[in-house]
């Protein structure tokens, strides 16, 4: 039997588990079932991402060392997988001692091999979080201090990022399919065609991490820790390289350019495949926590089974591309393909067999029409799963229901006749083969069908149902659902367990909300812009003066030089918070802050009133 090795990614225990991640966890837990029918062994592997500030910062709020801290979240996601019932074979952790130890021979393995060397890296620190800011520029303003970054500069090991930009490219154009989706090899090879640049691996600034045994005042940094949990989690059993690695779109770098390259200059084999599958959104947006629309797995599996869940994830979204979830639309495809579509033929197929048969599979072959359409489909529907199109895989197993549904009808065996017998075994037999087929997505459905049509080996490929085989307790595995109050029952449980989740992270839920006490604390009034002019050296800054109705105007430093010009806001009614800390920015004391609203692209809008309002007015 050969063998399959698969990964999630290791997710970081700052959040807690949500429905996607148990999308890519659902969906790769689907390929290691896919691959076993198929005859592999397969392992697939899970783990937690537990190094670096943000979780020592967690863990301090909480008032917990950070052991203890990580020790709850890997928890949390290893109790959520077996509540999904998904089946991992090893879950990695990054804390764990062994790891350690594989992160430091990697990191020798790269300097044996003349990879590595010590440098020095300057970038603008954070200080309350101790952690480079990678994204500020000079002048940026801390919003957790008010003062602009530090720039610091510390002695760091450096990895040859640069040396593997050919032996990439050469790598990528001998393995074709290293990188799928189309798309995202495409993106991969824009990229690494730009050339690379070094990449620095450790730092000295952060504690919480993985010691560099030969130098501990360094901690290596998140990625040369983290994609080695792979490596870890099956080392001494003879599995590397990993078949593939599932990960979601947005960590496509670190694993099609970053983990190769590691990889390659320690001298070690590279896996044999990355797939990157697309964002799940929730009804068309991104969910977050500042949205508030993060949806939790669990509330869904307890009211409508962990199938309905698997089912409509991999139906849903075309695996690969961006899609989206709803409430709505998961109980729609409940009830039109599983209630309506497989429910149905499996109840309708089985009560007949028991009605008309005595509960005897019937002596008969299978219509040689319909056993035609069985076998095209499963054809197609197991090289769409070699091709992890799950959707399409589906869409063909969904074509031999209708097919069945439609002979049933046209048979009509409830009239009685000479063909009854043959119909029975025709429906029963295609049964049996689309419950094979789906076992992959559905697991708990498709052993209930199989033990209903009389089956008491393992679901496997192939065969046939046996005549006079007795067939077991019929009982229906969907029940058609109400939406109203399903939906319901679901938002209840939503926001128990998003409840429970804030305690678990160590945040009260109440905390989203102040009183109106805490509010009028906030002492926002109308202004009018007197002056406006550029402040020095800062490209994002506005120094202005905004008559408040006191005796002099403010003076208020705001970053919103990017969004207007200075003579665009003389003569504008503003809103200014005018009790706020006096701050120095640029050598200016700032007296208050002008309100905007804030878009995606970082772009400020000013806060304006649509009828003419007295400057000096309070807002409440
Ligand atoms: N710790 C890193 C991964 C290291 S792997 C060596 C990390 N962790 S994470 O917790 O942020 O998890 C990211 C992964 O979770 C994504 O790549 C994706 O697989 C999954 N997803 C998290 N949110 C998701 C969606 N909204 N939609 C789809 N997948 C999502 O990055």
């Amino acid at each position: 039997m050969s063998k399959y090795y698969l990964t999630t990614p290791i997710y970081y225990v700052n959040a807690a588990p949500h429905i996607g991640h148990a999308y890519t966890t659902i969906a790769a837990e689907a390929i290691a079932r896919v691959k076993r029918l198929q005859g592999h062994e397969v392992v697939l592997t899970s783990g937690t991402d537990e190094h670096g500030t943000k979780v020592e910062r967690a863990a301090k709020a909480q008032g917990k060392t950070p052991g203890e801290f990580v020790d709850l979240i890997s928890n949390e996601f290893q109790t959520i997988w077996k509540k999904l019932d998904l089946q991992i074979d090893r879950f990695q952790r990054t804390t764990d001692k062994k790891h350690a130890q594989n992160v430091n021979r990697l990191f020798e393995a790269c300097k044996q091999n003349g990879y590595i060397y010590k440098g020095t890296y300057t970038g603008l620190y954070a200080v309350v979080s101790e952690s480079f800011v990678n994204d500020a520029k000079p002048g940026d303003i801390d919003p957790e201090t008010g003062k602009p970054y530090e720039e610091l500069t510390e002695e760091n090991y450096f990895f040859k990022l640069s040396a593997f930009t050919e032996p990439l490219l050469k790598f990528y154009d001998e393995h074709p399919d290293f990188v799928q989706p189309e798309i995202r090899r495409n993106e991969v090879l824009a990229f690494v065609k730009q050339g690379l640049e070094d990449l620095s691996i450790t730092r000295t600034s952060i504690k919480w991490g993985v010691p560099v045994e030969s130098d501990p005042a360094h901690v290596f940094y998140v990625w040369f820790d983290a994609l080695m949990a792979y490596w870890t989690a099956v080392n001494g059993e003879d599995r590397w390289p990993a078949d593939l690695h599932l990960i979601g779109k947005e960590i496509l770098r670190f694993h099609a350019v970053y983990w190769p390259a590691f990889l390659m200059a320690a001298g070690w084999p590279l896996p044999k495949k990355i797939f990157a599958h697309g964002w799940l959104l929730f009804e068309n947006d991104k969910m977050s926590k500042s949205r508030g629309n993060i949806v939790r797995p669990t509330p869904i599996a307890e009211t409508m089974g962990v199938d309905a869940l698997r089912y409509f994830l991999l139906r849903e979204i075309v695996f690969g591309q961006d899609g989206s979830f709803s409430f709505d639309a998961l109980v729609g495809r409940y009830n039109s393909d599983l209630a309506n579509g497989l429910g149905n033929l499996a109840s309708r197929t089985l009560s007949m067999i028991q009605q008309y048969r005595a509960g005897a599979i019937p002596q008969a072959s299978s219509d040689p029409a319909i056993a035609a359409i069985v076998e095209k489909a499963s054809k197609a529907a197991l090289d769409a799963y070699d091709a992890f199109e799950f959707s399409r895989a589906l869409e063909h197993i969904w074509s031999i229901i209708s097919a069945v549904d439609k002979f049933i009808v046209e048979r009509a065996p409830w009239k009685g006749g000479n063909s009854v017998d043959e119909t029975l075994y025709t429906a029963a037999n295609a049964l049996r083969t689309v419950c094979v087929l789906v076992h992959p997505v559905m697991p708990h459905a498709a052993e209930a069908i199989w033990q209903q049509l009389g089956e008491t080996g393992k679901i496997a490929l192939g065969g046939a149902l046996k005549t006079g085989q007795k067939i077991g307790k019929v009982a229906g595995v969907f029940p058609r659902l109400d939406a109203k109050p399903t939906i319901q029952k679901m938002q209840e449980l939503e926001e128990a367990e998003k409840a429970r989740q804030a305690a678990l992270m160590g945040k009260a839920p109440e905390a989203n909300f102040i009183t109106i006490d805490d509010f009028a604390k906030v002492d926002l009034r109308v202004g009018q812009v007197k002056s406006a002019e550029a402040v020095k050296g800062a490209d994002k800054l506005l120094h202005l003066k905004v008559d408040i109705g006191e005796e002099e105007p403010r003076t208020i430093v705001a970053g919103i030089a990017l969004a207007y010009k200075p003579e665009q806001l003389v003569g504008r009614k503003v809103v200014i918070v005018a009790n706020l800390q006096p701050r120095k920015l640029r050598g200016l004391t700032s007296q208050g802050m002008i309100v905007a609203a804030s878009l995606g692209d970082g772009q400020p809008v000013l806060a304006s009133f649509l009828e003419d309002v007295p400057v000096g007015a309070r807002l409440k």
